[in-house]
């Protein structure tokens, strides 16, 4: 009898373990699923299938291009795989219903949307996110976001976007995590994890897309949709790593980018879609186009027609064309012709019915359209104090002279001058989802709301963002008199970044330099409160002797936040994860550059024939890493042991200011001698820790020497023995160093 029950136990663990591990092995997908994909392939038309790779946007908002399909008929007819820029509940449910009892075989839609920092909810764009170098939050965020998208009817994000961007005219840097592959890498996980969650099929979780595949944010000139032309070794190095975390957390689905790789457009790129990503990489989730980039290739010109270039996306390995209909116009013809093989729509088709059974579409279409999650799910005081609490996190402290700030308490009366000091509209900076811009605590709220009436609260605009008009500047003058402390709000509008919004010049825009050189003149305490989508070159409104803290664009919570920090009830503690330049001559600049034959070296300033500008210095304004705080930070007795194929790096790193404080502690490496050429330093590690003051902590790190491992020629990523230096500092150029062996 007892025999029996433990033979009966044994078998269901196996069975659970069976059922886990099918559940498991393909996102989820178990065998039923897969003879179900069959059977519908099997009984479907060439249109049908060509519908199934079919994405069409729904009129409400516009993200490229409009192009006029009757796309309602279409659903109906089975010709539409998925809608995006459509969400809300009852607006979502009703093309589902098209879909899944009008259409024949009732196959269901999926429903995406550019959910990229919040989704009503919006947290600070995602390049201030990484900046606080805070992987939980950044995590959080997504799932707040995804918890959020997937109570309006949605179960499809196009984000993360994980392109590493090296120049900051580019302004889709907004939506990145800087110039740092390792972290971007650490950022891109979070994010996939985030919207994710652990199961995908579950009410609240929604499908991640990975993009732009590959090497978008090398975009020459930093010109939006322009050539991209990088090395193998450069693209496997710097641009490759993020796109490979999503996918190895599970990112169920890829977009391919605008440009081209090596010539050819990535989205007819055969290498790059089917030999990369699913032989090498084992990518099984499915391939998107970005916005009519099938078309796009005819302007690229590698394409004849609209038709040859759905040929020759669909024979690099792309299941999904987004907004250009070539699939759906062509693929039948193009098989009839026998330029596209049954076999490779079958494939595509069969990438994007798994995608939809992974979100357990087919187990009830609707699973994403409850009225009562809209309802109570949505923008909870939880989700907006969490929103509150990532906007102090992401700001940058850049300058703080004489401890100008926090505010002192001493303060009766402040003036909020500036184009950006109550301008709800650029809250919420670019691609800011459903988010609603009059639902935003700007600058003044903030400051207002945390003041209260202990305060005198003054403001005047003074200058528009982006015009020559000063006329302005004598009422801003006035009223700044009346002030005992001054806070300038300055910047770009949230339209200056994002999608087709390079900047050939990057330097504030409009008067505002010269209204920041007017208040400063005013000899008051000015704190410059800093709006914007990109590293800025401020080398003028740096001179000054102000504070500057950059806020970027922090979203619906913006001005709470921002005040949080002001008056002191926070910290500051986000450090800067993209190079701020002096100037735009010194694009692209990054911290990771390589030293060069003829490195140049400050202590011989008069040395000509060397690296470097005859009119600007090497260095950056404001380097990766960097970021104040209220308090200070030293760092000292930076140790390394190496045993067998781990290194071990201690710091003590000493809060010596007078208040308690948070410091991202960052560890760097340098690999002294390398077939193939090392940058000067490459990040490798950090840790945000609190130190009270007066406290010192001692920080460890564990190495192996698969950290050290870089790509070669042959493109195989291995380490090389030799001389190793270690850094740790506050920043990438405030350093104390070790070095070490490994053979
Ligand atoms: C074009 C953008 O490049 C892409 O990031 C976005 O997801 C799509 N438009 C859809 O809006």
């Amino acid at each position: 009898m007892r025999n029996l029950k433990i033979s009966a136990i044994l078998m269901l663990l196996l069975i659970a373990e069976t059922v886990q591990s099918q559940n498991t092995g393909e996102g989820g997908i178990v065998s039923a699923d897969n003879a179900k994909i069959e059977a519908l392939i099997k009984n479907m038309t060439v249109d049908e299938k060509a519908g199934q790779l079919t994405l069409f946007m729904s009129g409400w908002d516009v993200t490229g291009p409009t192009l006029s399909t009757n796309y309602q008929k279409l659903i109906k007819e089975g010709k539409v795989g998925g809608l995006f820029n459509a969400y809300t509940v009852d607006y979502v449910r009703e093309f589902q219903r098209m879909a899944v009892e009008e259409s024949r075989l009732k196959i269901p839609m999926i429903f995406g949307y550019d959910v990229i920092h919040g989704h009503r909810t919006i947290f600070p764009i995602p390049l201030g996110q990484s900046c606080s170098w805070n992987l939980a939050a950044i995590e959080q965020s997504e799932r707040i976001a995804a918890q959020e998208a997937t109570a309006e009817g949605l179960n499809w994000t196009f984000s993360p976007m994980v392109d590493v961007a090296r120049d900051p005219r580019w302004g889709r840097v907004a939506e990145g995590s800087g110039e740092d592959t390792w972290l971007g890498s650490k950022i891109a996980a979070a994010r996939v994890r985030g919207f994710q969650g652990t199961d995908l099929k579950s009410n609240n979780t929604m499908m991640a897309c990975a993009k732009h595949f590959a090497a978008y944010g090398a975009a020459q000139g930093g010109r939006d949709y322009h050539t991209v032309d990088v090395s193998e070794l450069s693209l496997y190095e710097w641009y490759l790593p993020p796109y490979k975390a999503c996918l190895d957390a599970g990112a169920g689905s890829i977009m391919t980018s605008f440009n081209e790789i090596a010539g050819v457009p990535s989205t007819a790129n055969k290498w790059l879609m089917t030999d990369l990503l699913r032989n090498d990489w084992g990518f099984n989730g499915f391939v998107v186009t970005d916005y009519t980039s099938i078309n796009e290739m005819v302007n690229h010109g590698n394409a004849e027609n609209n038709k040859d270039a759905a040929r020759l996306a669909i024979n690099a390995g792309v299941d999904m064309d987004m907004m250009g209909s070539t699939y759906l116009d062509y693929l039948p013809e193009l098989i009839k012709e026998k330029k596209v093989s049954m076999d490779a729509v079958d494939n595509a088709v069969r990438w994007v019915l798994k995608a939809k059974m992974k979100l357990g579409l087919f187990d009830d279409p609707y699973r994403y359209c409850n009225k009562s999650r809209q309802e109570n799910e949505v923008m909870t005081p939880d989700q907006l104090a969490f929103a509150r609490k990532l906007v102090a996190e992401s700001c940058v402290l850049l300058k703080n002279p004489g401890q100008i700030l926090p505010i002192p308490e001493t303060v009766k009366t402040i003036a909020i001058i500036g184009p950006l000091g109550d301008s709800k509209k650029d809250m919420l900076g670019n691609w800011s989802a459903a988010g609603k811009w009059e639902q935003c605590v700007t600058l003044l709220e903030g400051v207002k709301s945390r003041a209260g009436s202990r305060v005198e609260l003054l403001y005047e605009k003074g200058c528009n963002t982006n015009d020559g008009d000063k006329r302005g500047f004598e009422a801003a003058l006035k009223l700044a008199q009346k002030a005992d402390f001054i806070i300038l709000a300055l910047g770009e509008n949230g339209w200056m970044s994002g999608e087709a919004a390079s900047r050939s010049t990057i330097d504030l825009p409009g008067v505002q330099n010269d209204l920041a050189e007017a208040m400063a003149k005013t000899g008051k305490p000015v704190a410059v409160v800093l709006f914007n989508g990109r590293p800025l070159t401020i080398s003028r409104l740096s001179s000054l002797n102000v504070a500057i803290l950059e806020t970027w664009f922090g979203g619906t919570q913006a001005g709470n936040g921002i005040a949080d920090l002001l008056f002191g009830d926070k910290n500051p503690s986000g450090k800067l994860t993209m190079t701020f330049p002096r100037n735009e001559g010194q694009i692209p600049i990054f911290y990771n550059a390589k030293n060069t034959g003829r490195p140049y070296n400050p202590a011989d300033s008069g040395a000509k024939y060397v690296s470097r500008y005859l009119d600007c210095s090497n260095d950056p304004l404001y380097p990766f890493g960097y970021g104040l705080s209220y308090t200070t930070f030293t760092y000292a007795n930076l140790e390394t042991r190496v045993d067998g194929d781990k290194i071990n790096v201690t710091v003590q790193v000493s809060n010596t200011g007078n208040r308690d404080g948070e410091e991202v502690v960052q560890l760097y490496i340098r690999d002294k001698v390398g077939s193939v050429t090392r940058p000067v330093k490459e990040l490798k590690g950090f840790q945000k820790v609190n130190i009270k003051k007066g406290e010192t902590k001692s920080i460890a790190f564990s190495l192996t020497t698969a950290d050290l491992a870089f790509y070669h020629p042959d493109l195989k990523k291995y380490w090389e023995p030799g001389e190793f230096t270690a850094f740790a500092g506050t920043n990438s150029a405030e350093t104390i160093s070790a070095t070490f062996k490994v053979n």
